[in-house]
């Protein structure tokens, strides 16, 4: 009677450790596919102006917002030394908007971007830098004119399919 009992109790003990572990790769699975999710689809929304809304919190807003206006800043920089014909202006405000600006970035604000958007902002830091190699190599006024105006295409096309409400 005593043994019986055992091994009913052995074979329940059994039978939970295998329902915890289904449990556990259920719970792995779907963790797995929402977070597949999030990276690709970020935090977003429909915006009422066709654009996709990123849907970030008032500190991460304010700097990707912040690393806007540097960018910006780079471009009026960048315009200024070339109507000047100073390449060493031109190089630093292409420099001060490379890969060093996007090399801070928290995981969970990258979570909440989409992957398209994360793509296009890293592709314009790694255009800045790449600007600044040419301008060091002595890139002429026409090819620093057309290399350029790839990244503003850039700017626009970004700022046409997002907003940050
Ligand atoms: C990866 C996408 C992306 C790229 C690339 C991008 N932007 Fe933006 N930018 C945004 C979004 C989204 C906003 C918020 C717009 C809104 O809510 O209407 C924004 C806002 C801005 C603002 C407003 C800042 C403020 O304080 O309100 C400026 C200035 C700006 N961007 C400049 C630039 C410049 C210059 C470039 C190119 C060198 C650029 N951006 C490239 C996505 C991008």
């Amino acid at each position: 009677m005593t043994i019986l009992a055992l091994v009913l109790l052995c074979n329940n003990d059994v039978k939970m450790k295998a329902n915890l572990g289904l449990i556990a790769l259920i719970v792995w699975a779907l963790s797995v596919v929402l977070l597949g999710y999030f990276f690709v689809r970020g935090w977003t929304s429909a915006a009422s102006d066709q654009r996709t809304a990123i849907h970030l919190a008032p500190a991460e807003r304010d700097l990707v917002l912040g690393e806007m206006r540097q960018m910006l800043h780079s471009v009026h920089n960048l315009v200024t030394g070339l109507s000047a014909g100073d390449a060493k202006i031109m190089e630093q405000a292409a420099r001060s908007s490379g890969m060093a600006m996007a090399a801070d970035a928290n995981p969970l604000l990258m979570a909440k971007l989409p992957l398209d958007f994360k793509r296009q902002g890293l592709s314009v830091h790694r255009d800045f830098d790449s600007l600044a190699e040419k301008i060091a190599g002595g890139a002429d006024q026409a090819t620093v004119l057309r290399e350029f105006t790839g990244i503003t295409a850039r700017c626009v096309g970004c700022h046409t399919s997002y907003r940050l409400p």
